[in-house]
């Protein structure tokens, strides 16, 4: 009982990528245990309704439009999250992109494209997590953490899969790196496994959704089941670990 009503009272929560898919899970997740919720994404609009719908299901979510892959938007959307929401305790990297679709094998992938990926999916979080660190380090009372979205192309090598591939496994040792320098914040990375949400209809279109998992679904285990008891420096799988 009393884990719970702390965690229901701490939670100052920022997720990038929560206009849709897992992120809007996630925040919905999060919002539900009473945390106040920031959600990033660049689409303005599409993440106005996501957020409008949010509150009128009685939770505190909060809207910013930036882009994590720009170097220029980073310390706006720290400070912005932290005036809307307060001192964030959890920062959840989440926002992600494929690159060029369909996608292509490395060797037709144009060096700029490749680097794109790169600043968006590891750059983008290197930076947000510089960002908050040391406010998160201070306070080890809210038992900050930070949360990277990984996939099994971490892990694993698929034909058109390299630059994503590429980005997330760097971004998993970005996450054991950051747990061995950085003992005062809890950094931990979850392959939410496959879902069906529109990056999954992009890069497989003719995927059956009857065998994806529902976002929704995946957020709840990440929230209720991952996140309490996941070490520091550890990567999770999160149907497997639920
Ligand atoms: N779906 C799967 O099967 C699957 C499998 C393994 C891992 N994952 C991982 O799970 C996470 C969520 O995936 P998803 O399927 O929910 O993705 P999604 O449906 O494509 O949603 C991505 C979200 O991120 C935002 N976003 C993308 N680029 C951004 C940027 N540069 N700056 C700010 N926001 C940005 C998008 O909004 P805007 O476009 O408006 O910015 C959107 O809200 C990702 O990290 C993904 O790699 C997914």
């Amino acid at each position: 009982m009393m884990g719970c009503m702390e965690e229901r009272t701490m939670k100052r929560v920022l997720i990038t990528g929560g206009s849709q898919g897992l992120g809007l899970s996630l925040a919905r997740s999060f919002g539900k245990r009473e945390a106040k919720v920031v959600v990033v994404a660049r689409d303005a609009k599409r993440l106005e309704a996501a957020v409008s719908g949010l509150r009128k299901e009685g939770l505190d979510v909060h809207g910013i439009a930036f882009d994590v892959g720009s170097k220029e938007d980073i310390h706006r959307i720290a400070a912005m999250a932290e005036e809307l929401a307060g001192p964030i305790d959890t920062l959840v990297h989440n926002a992600s992109t494929l690159g060029p679709l369909p996608m292509p094998e490395l060797s037709s992938l144009s060096c700029e494209a490749f680097q794109a990926v790169l600043e968006t999916n590891l750059l983008g979080p290197f930076r947000l997590t510089k960002a908050l660190l040391g406010s998160m380090a201070l306070r080890p009372e809210s038992s900050p953490t930070v949360v990277f979205l990984s996939s099994d192309a971490a892990t694993s090598a698929y034909p058109g899969w390299g630059a994503y591939g590429v980005s997330k496994a760097a971004a998993d040792h970005l996450m054991r790196s950051f747990a061995a320098e950085v003992p005062e914040v809890r950094f931990l990375s979850v392959d939410p496994g496959e879902m069906d949400t529109a990056m999954h209809r992009d890069a497989i279109p003719d995927a059956d959704p009857a065998t994806l998992a529902r976002p929704d679904a995946v957020a709840e285990a990440i929230v209720a089941q991952v996140l309490p008891k996941a070490a520091t420096g550890s990567r999770r799988i999160a149907l497997g670990d639920a």
